[in-house]
């Protein structure tokens, strides 16, 4: 097997001159193409981590790691455990807490055995089991390994079979360590509606610094379970060592960073335990989400591009098809639509010459019709006044235009003003005696009940069973969890935040048994919920409700440092004042869509977008699958620039915004390109150019050569504000 190498054998070695006595240990040892991560059982039968990095030429070496781990922490004690147990001999914060069946608190994981399986040609995982040597309590952490791509994912399997229920405090997913002779410099991400994904990096200092969500839903509303760590000093895209991490997990996650008195950074990622104590039965299994990660030594850049390869190849739905451009109603008529119009929106989507029509909110609810976001949710039936053929005739219509026809649905949540609430007050996450507190005027369903999770699937299903030729659905969350508490849980309510999460895959898991491939956007109120254990289930998301391309400009350049862009939902609307050329050509950086009234445009702009979707199909493939060079920071020069390469270099795509206002702002240098081939000829040209303007670069041929080491001048400035390149190999 290629990727896993295991010193199988125990090594013995002595701590030269210190005249402490000989120490039988074992290495686990597990390989990524650049990177090791090698955990120690010491002579207590404790499993640690001792080294986290660059991989070493060769294997022997790392019992000399070992050695120097030993010698620098013999005074202090510390101990660097791969899975921290809380309450015994370990005092740095627990990955893993626990109060077992008899009261006592105190856990201790010893190693007992491992094993290591090919998954793939690819990608191994290797499984430790841990047991308390005291209690019948036993963990078995995994890591599994995509050895190309240089990413690990590791996660927890936790069970015991105590007289009784034992409770888990703490449950996380992964326990990292990074040695303690470096700076670490943390990039986290904060937000708000309509404001996702704003950078902050400070130096992270001795202590514990956390970065949580509690909003149960739309848990990612105020901060996403991404980050990044830059060893040494902060990390540029093409220079430094930099982590880059998140948790697969659609609720309430807890990342933390504690450096601790040596230097050393442990990362502890999972579940949010806070109100969250889960109660465990006897025999039942627990496993925990999964954390993924990577290192790069060669900056911020690969690192996204390791990230980019591995989601399309092992994690979002799909990652290596295609995408659909579409336009959306939702700005174009808000809740205000029938039939007619719909179908001229239907219309006006073949004019366009997208490949499919998406319905959005608002076409459901009869006793509390949905013609604002007070009533209806819950109630999906059509609305009889606004479609009184129902879906159906819409489906039909989208067919005999030629694209196809897709629709919102938002099944998790209730309007108090609906039959759904009416019937089933069960069903609705609350807590008696409290006074109800909505958000977006709805609550949450309880999809710990699986009559919940039924229900839930039932509206999926029952569309595709109505309608076989719908194409799409956009699976809305547009509410947090207040009051939350659990009919269905009893007196358990500790469960309550991640049995939902674990009733919702459970229907997304059945939708797809059923329905394997049909493209499924992620949002929720924009990007309050975007992770990699639900992007499994679904083919995009929707990043932020802002679609100010401007805003879209920051906002896309940091969500691709972790997810590509044929997951990223990108759409043209009248945010912004930009014209429609500088809100097409950013929107062309994701799978574009749009959400315009088209008999707005006059006929220029609609002919410039028709020709910009005609460029765009041309190109979508090196978009969606090629490699994303960050070549000019919009947070550090006039104009933002990215491009994206083909695989094979042959073809590359250049995008260069003016994101500066001021007097004379623009590109007055080249922009260097990246990933092409040094030796090859390539064909440079101006596309997306406004109908009647003179081009601002002129058609010409370099080498991959001149272009990367030289680069080529966009020429964006106030009057051409953005610029789009195609590079062809001739
Ligand atoms: C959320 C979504 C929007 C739209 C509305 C509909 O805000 O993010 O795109 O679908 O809901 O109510």
């Amino acid at each position: 097997m290629k990727n896993i190498k295991q010193s199988a054998a125990w090594l013995l070695f002595a701590l030269s001159g210190t005249g402490t006595p000989l120490l039988a240990q074992q290495l686990i040892t597990v390989n990524t193409k650049s990177n090791a991560l090698v955990l120690e059982v010491n002579k207590d039968k404790e499993l640690g981590t001792i080294y986290f990095g660059e991989k070493l030429e060769k294997e022997a070496d790392y019992s000399r790691v070992s050695a120097q781990y030993h010698q620098g922490n013999e005074y202090t004690g510390i101990y660097n455990s791969a899975y921290t147990p809380a309450g015994s001999k370990n005092l740095f914060e627990p990955a893993i807490a626990v109060t077992h069946a008899d009261g006592n608190i105190s856990l201790s994981l010893h190693y007992v055995s491992h094993t290591t399986k090919a998954v793939s040609k690819d990608v191994s995982q290797t499984e430790i089991v841990l047991k308390d040597p005291v209690y019948a309590f036993e963990v078995h952490l995994f890591i599994k390994t995509f050895y190309a791509n240089d990413i690990m994912e590791q996660w927890a399997t936790i069970k015991h079979t105590e007289k009784g229920n034992v409770t888990l405090t703490k449950y996380a997913s992964a326990n990292l360590y990074l040695k303690g002779n470096n700076d670490f410099y943390l990039n986290q991400y904060h937000g708000d509606w309509a404001r996702e994904m704003n950078p902050e990096q400070s130096h992270l200092t001795h202590g514990i610094k956390v970065l949580d969500s509690k909003l149960g839903t739309r848990a990612d509303l105020f901060q996403p379970p991404v980050f990044m760590v830059s060893l040494e000093k902060p990390a540029g895209e093409d220079e430094g060592k930099v982590l880059m991490g998140g948790l697969e997990w659609a609720g309430n996650f807890r990342n933390e960073f504690e450096v601790d008195p040596l230097n050393n950074l442990r990362i502890i990622s999972g579940i949010n335990n806070a109100s969250a104590n889960y109660v465990l039965k006897k025999g039942e299994n627990f496993t925990t989400p999964k954390f993924w990660y990577t290192l790069s030594t060669h900056g911020k850049g690969q690192a996204s591009r390791n990230i980019h390869n591995w989601a399309r190849d092992y994690k979002i739905l799909d990652g290596k098809g295609d995408r659909m451009t579409l336009l959306n109603n939702w700005e174009a008529t808000y809740f205000d639509f029938d039939e007619t119009k719909l179908k001229e929106l239907i219309a006006d989507s073949k004019k366009l010459g997208v490949d499919l029509f998406l319905l959005d909110d608002g076409w459901f609810g009869n006793t509390h019709p949905r013609n604002g976001d007070t009533a209806g949710l819950g109630d999906w039936q059509e609305n009889k006044k606004k479609l009184p053929n129902g879906i159906g005739t819409l489906v039909q219509s989208a067919k005999d235009n030629k694209v196809k026809f897709g629709i919102w649905i938002e099944p998790e949540m209730v309007n108090p003003k609906s039959d759904l609430y009416k019937q089933h007050p069960d069903w609705v996450v609350k807590q008696e005696g409290r006074p109800e507190h909505y958000f977006r005027n709805q609550l949450v369903l309880d999809l710990t009940n699986p009559k919940v999770q039924d229900f839930v699937y039932g509206v999926v299903d029952n569309l595709f069973t109505k309608n076989p030729e719908l194409a799409y659905i956009k699976w809305d969350c547009n509410a947090v969890i207040y009051n939350a508490n659990s009919k269905y849980l009893k007196e358990n309510q500790g469960n309550f935040y991640t049995d939902y999460v674990k009733g919702l895959y459970s229907v997304l898991q059945r939708i797809r048994t059923k329905y394997p491939k049909v493209p499924m956007m992620l949002c929720s109120g924009g990007g309050g919920r975007v992770d990699y254990g639900t992007l499994e289930y679904f083919t995009e998301f929707w990043p932020s409700d802002n679609t100010d391309p401007m805003e879209r400009i920051y906002m896309q350049w940091e969500y691709s440092y972790f997810y590509p862009a044929l997951a990223t939902a990108a759409h043209v609307t009248d945010w912004g004042k930009q014209p429609i050329k500088f809100r097409t050509d950013v929107a062309m950086m994701g799978r574009l869509g749009f959400d315009i009234v088209v008999k707005h445009l006059n006929d220029t702009d609609l002919q410039y977008c028709q020709e910009a979707i005609q460029n765009y199909n041309a190109l979508r493939n090196t978009i969606w699958h090629g490699d994303q060079y960050r070549l000019q920071s919009p947070y550090e020069a006039d104009a933002a620039s990215v491009a994206y390469v083909s695989k094979d270099s042959n073809e590359a795509v250049v995008f260069t915004y003016l994101v500066k206002n001021r007097y004379e702002a623009g590109t007055h240098t080249p922009i260097k390109l990246k990933g092409l081939k040094a030796d090859a000829q390539y064909k440079v040209e101006e596309i997306n150019v406004y109908p009647g303007k003179k081009p601002a670069v002129e058609t010409a041929i370099y080498s991959g050569d001149f272009l990367m080491k030289v680069g080529i001048n966009p020429n964006v400035n106030t009057y051409n504000t953005s610029v789009v390149l195609k590079l062809t190999q001739v």
